[in-house]
Formats: C-alpha cells, structure tokens, sequence
C-alpha cells in the first residue's frame, strides 16, 4: 500500500526518529558534497493553494539534490476542486508524476487528494497542521539539545496549524510542550486529546496556559509563528488588537531559560509576533530551522519512495 505523509500523528515515534536520523545523514552528505541519488527517475508534482517560499524551494531542490524533478503547479493553473474535482486530479496527476505535494486551505482537501491518488501525497500545509515544518523543528530541536527527550518547547501565539504538528511531534518524541494562547485562540480540542495519548506512551509533559510569561519560564524552546495565518486575512485587525500581549521579544526571552532558543516557521511578521532583536539576536534559529526543511523533507521523501 502506498504511503501518505498526511500528519506527523499517523507515524510512531520510532518511525518518526528513524526520520531525523536519516535527515542527519543527508544532512552530511549534502555539505559533505555527496547526494545520493536516491530519488532518480521520481518526479514531485507540488500543488499550490496558496504561497510559498520554503515548502516550494525546499521541496524542489530536495528532489534535484537526490537526482529527482519536481513541477511547480500554481493555483491559478490547478484550481483545485474549482476548475476540476480533487479527485479528477489526484488520478490525473497519479499517471504522470512519482509524489504530489499540496498546499491546500481546507485540511479535508488534502485528505482527498490522498484517498484518490495512486501515488503518496506529501500535506505541505493546511488550515489544521503543517506536519513537514515540524519535522524540520524536530531536526532543529534534536540539533541544538541532542534529543527532543525531556525538552522544554513553549509555543507562545495562535494554536494554529504549526502549533498542532508542532505538540504532536513534541508529545510522540518525548518533549514537554507548553502553549500560551489567548482565549478563543486555543489548539482544536481533537488534536489535544491526540496529543495526551501520545504523551501518555512518551512521557512527555503538556500545558495549556493563558499567561505568555508564566508559559516561558524554564522554557528551552520559544517558539512562534504569525498571528494571522493564510486564509484568515479578513480576522488580521481583529487579532493585531488580542495578541500584542504574546510577543515574542527581549523581556520575555530573557524570563526563558539562558541559553534558550527561539523558533519561528517564518514568514515572520517583524515587530508583531516577533521583534527583530530576537529574530535577529543570540537565540535566534529561525534560520538554520527554515534551512532543515530541506533535509527533514529529503528524509520524509526517501521513506515515502522506501529506497532509505
Ligand atoms: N514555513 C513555511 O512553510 O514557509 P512557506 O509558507 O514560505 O512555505
Ligand atoms: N500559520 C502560518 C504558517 C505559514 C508557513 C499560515 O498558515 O499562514
């Protein structure tokens, strides 16, 4: 049967450290100068709903370094579900390329281009989780702390579509994850309740606070993302009014532990959920993270195909 990478829940926790591993040593070989050629003859064809830099850079060029092609399918030229069914293009697409890639707005979307395509389906974002982002957080996680084991990862900001894949990857591998979100901004509750499962096999720690400042004390990780994601356009003044009291800046990166690290998806929104002296000063990895989607995304890609 072939395989999806729909959400990081639908993975083990050993399969999902297998992953990492993995991603390390492509990781080497890549500025060791030496790419295998593990995804030639493949081509990924990656629909876009909406923008992108990272998902559609990194994607691409992680099929190029393996010796693979990826095609670029804007939502102008797809309109999916609009100009033709889903289904009509999971099985259309399915006869011409090795993987789809989307981006969609409706998580239900992603879900059905996976139920009808014949070859695996890579979820590059949706309204409900962003699962390829939080391989690459995990990478940047176990880079910096060795293991994600007894971490502790505060998300400060929206329980968005990051924050979810971001507590499942923390609660499978064994990372205490804290959120700080203002009321009525919470993480769905379905995904939570996941997520307690997952704890309870990991050991991992979960809370769910109000207070940013009380959510970032003993914290290893800071992370944040926009306070408006894609699609929620219409909501941005609505929430520029709730979530100044959540940024992530100098003062509440100083009540973290030290030597604390800070995340961030990007894009940022400078001067809202992030300034730029964190984003641009010691704790900051905003970069080297945006970076690991290459290499997280080569290793999900070469367990899809099963040649890793
Ligand atoms: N973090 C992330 O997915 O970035 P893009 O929207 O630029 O792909
Ligand atoms: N939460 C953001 C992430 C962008 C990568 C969004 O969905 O727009």
């Amino acid at each position: 049967m072939k395989k999806d990478f729909l959400h990081v829940a639908d993975f083990s926790p050993a399969e999902l450290q297998s992953m990492l591993d993995l991603a390390i040593e492509l990781k080497k070989e890549y500025f060791a100068g030496g790419n295998r050629p593990l995804l030639q003859g493949k081509t990924l064809a990656m629909i876009f709903q909406k923008p992108s830099l990272r998902t559609r850079v990194s994607f691409d060029m992680a099929m190029r370094h393996l010796g693979g092609d990826a095609l670029y399918l804007s939502p102008a030229e797809i309109g999916l579900g609009k100009r033709e069914s889903i289904a009509d293009v999971a099985r259309v697409v399915s006869g011409y390329v090795e993987a789809i890639m989307a981006r969609v707005f409706d998580h239900e979307h992603v879900l059905e281009l996976a139920r009808w395509a014949d070859v695996p389906v890579i979820n590059g974002l949706s309204d409900y989780n962003h699962p390829c982002q939080a391989m690459a957080d995990a990478l940047t996680i176990q880079e910096e702390f060795g293991t994600l084991k007894g971490v502790n990862v505060t998300y400060v900001g929206d329980g968005n579509n990051v924050a979810v894949s971001l507590m499942h990857v923390c609660a499978k591998l064994g990372a205490n994850f804290t959120i700080a979100s203002p009321e009525g901004y919470d993480l769905p509750a379905a995904a939570v309740e996941v997520a307690r499962e997952f704890a309870r096999e990991s050991g991992s720690q979960l809370a769910f606070l109000r207070d940013p400042h009380q959510a970032v004390a003993g914290a290893q990780v800071i992370y944040t993302d926009t306070w408006t994601s894609m699609g929620q356009e219409e909501e941005a003044k609505k929430r520029e009014a709730v979530f100044p009291p959540y940024q992530v800046n100098a003062s509440l990166v100083a009540e973290a532990d030290k030597d604390a690290i800070v995340m961030h998806c990007l894009p940022a929104h400078r001067g809202q959920e992030i300034t730029d002296e964190v984003a641009d000063g010691p704790h900051s990895r905003l970069f080297p993270q945006a970076h690991n989607r290459l290499h997280a995304q080569k290793a999900v890609l070469a367990r899809l195909f099963g040649v890793a």
